[in-house]
């Protein structure tokens, strides 16, 4: 079963950017699945870092747009991707000490869950009219 499922409270109504919060949803239900099924350290460690890395694609998608469209709540958001980065970052020093404990991996998986569905649906979703508004669909 997977840890956070797609539905229309998460749709910003920009085309790419669905898409990216559906790949998110899917990269974090990956990390899910490999703690569930105890799949083994190298394959947490890839679910992970793909999920680090398209994190950090996406979250520069959406500055590229908000930088280029002068978004007045820019800075606020930034600094909230900004604040996920860190404490991943440290996440995974964490993680890099320890011996490779999946209740870890859990424990960040569940804290991502909440994050994402707290931010694509109070934070992101504010700047969708205002992009649409310049133009993105
Ligand atoms: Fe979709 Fe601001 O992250």
């Amino acid at each position: 079963m997977p840890l956070l499922s797609w539905g229309s409270l998460f749709e910003t109504k920009i085309t790419e950017i669905d898409n990216q919060h559906k790949k998110l949803v899917e990269l974090l239900n990956q990390v899910h699945d490999a703690v569930q099924n105890k799949k083994g350290k190298e394959i947490m460690n890839k679910a992970l870092t793909d999920l680090v890395s398209y994190t950090k694609t996406h979250f520069a998608t959406e500055e590229k747009y908000m930088t280029q469209y002068n978004y007045p709540d820019l800075a606020k958001h930034k600094k909230e991707h900004e604040d996920l980065a860190k404490k991943v970052a440290d996440f995974q020093q964490k993680y890099a000490k320890s011996s490779d404990d999946p209740l870890l991996v859990q424990e960040l998986s569940i804290f991502l869950k909440s994050w994402l569905t707290n931010h694509i649906v109070g934070t992101d979703k504010k700047y969708a009219p205002f992009l649409i508004s310049k133009g993105l669909k």
